[in-house]
């Protein structure tokens, strides 16, 4: 024996069954939600070029889908529509013949366990492509609620389990909030995009859900990158209004942010592992740089390790399945 002390760290990594009891994060099935393009039309599965294994589905084509996100276990999904026709206010997203209404009837009726969110916004409704209601160039704030609070009644009605208000106008969750009352959905829970950056990873989803703004961008309305404190008043006067859950977008360029707001609130905190995360995996894999499966189970461990409780992700088929085996 030799009388140096040190710690003996790797007593605790010696065997795989040693390694398993002492690890800390666990992935699992019920933390995935899937998101899901549905094209207005018939008989189309439109693969996404920048997203390699993501489609725009149509309706009589969905029920497939679902079967196969409901048998590989996944128990939530988040829809984004993609309608034929667009006009300036984006009458599409409140209608109740809306393409998201009438996915969510399809899907509810033949599966009602599971837990259908609808992302609530304009974007793909607008034919500017903005989140909200366009004057002079500028995105205008509180007439825009009233066509977000509209979409969420409308989307409740569908039979929706959860309204998932992603436009970044300040108040949109007490003017949802309250319009979700007064209609009879108290019950209905709040998964507000509390902490939503201007981000540059979005760009395959706006060729998915066929949203890229036609002027400008969305800096006026979604957060600088280079700003903490302030997500931690996004995420404050969220709560304060009654959101049930805390979105931050993206998630692995702000793992501190997420971290933040765990410490900071009380609700369930979600990330949104967006499309350019997404992309950048299936490109270095197709590639054959990267190992993808390990990798994606590396990255969506690392959310969860920073603090989250349920990850949106394109991955969740794939994870899923790995999960399973
Ligand atoms: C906008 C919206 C965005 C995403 C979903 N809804 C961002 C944007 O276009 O500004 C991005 C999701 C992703 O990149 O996967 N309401
Ligand atoms: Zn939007």
């Amino acid at each position: 024996m030799t009388n140096i002390s040190f710690q003996r760290h790797r007593r605790l990594r010696e065997t795989t069954a040693m390694r398993s009891i002492v690890r800390e994060t666990h992935l699992q099935k019920e933390d995935l939600i899937y998101p899901l393009f549905i094209l207005e039309g018939e008989n189309k599965k439109n693969p996404v070029a920048s997203m390699p294994g993501v489609f725009q589905i149509t309706l009589d084509l969905l029920n497939q889908e679902i079967e196969e996100i409901v048998s590989l276990g996944i128990k939530s999904i988040i829809l984004f529509g993609v309608p034929e026709d667009k006009d300036e206010v984006g009458s599409g997203a409140y209608c109740d013949e809306g393409i998201v209404q009438k996915a969510t009837r399809q899907i509810k009726s033949l599966y009602p366990e599971l837990i259908v969110i609808a992302d609530t916004c304009l974007c793909e409704f607008t034919n500017h492509g903005h989140c909200g209601i366009v004057e002079d160039g500028r995105i205008l704030n509180d007439p825009t609620l009233e066509l977000l609070a509209a979409t969420a009644v409308s989307q409740a009605r569908a039979g929706a389990d959860i309204i998932a208000p992603s436009n970044m106008m300040d108040g949109f969750v007490i003017a949802i909030r309250m319009a979700l009352d007064e209609n009879g959905f108290g019950h209905i829970p709040i998964m507000s995009y509390a902490v939503k950056y201007a981000s540059a990873y979005y760009g395959p989803f706006r060729d998915a859900a066929n949203s890229t703004p036609k002027f400008g961008d969305r800096k006026s309305y979604q957060m600088d990158p280079a700003n903490r404190t302030e997500a931690m008043r996004e995420a404050e006067s969220d709560i304060l209004e009654g959101a049930d859950f805390l979105i931050v977008k993206p998630a692995l360029s702000y793992l501190d942010i997420i971290r933040d707001v765990k410490n900071n609130f009380n609700a369930p905190v979600v990330a949104y592992n967006v499309s350019g995360e997404y992309s950048m995996i299936k490109a270095a894999a197709q590639n054959g740089w990267i190992d993808e499966k390990s990798v994606v189970l590396e990255t969506l461990t690392s959310m969860k390790r920073a603090g989250v409780d349920l990850i949106i992700t394109y991955h969740a088929k794939d994870v899923a399945g790995w999960l399973n085996k």
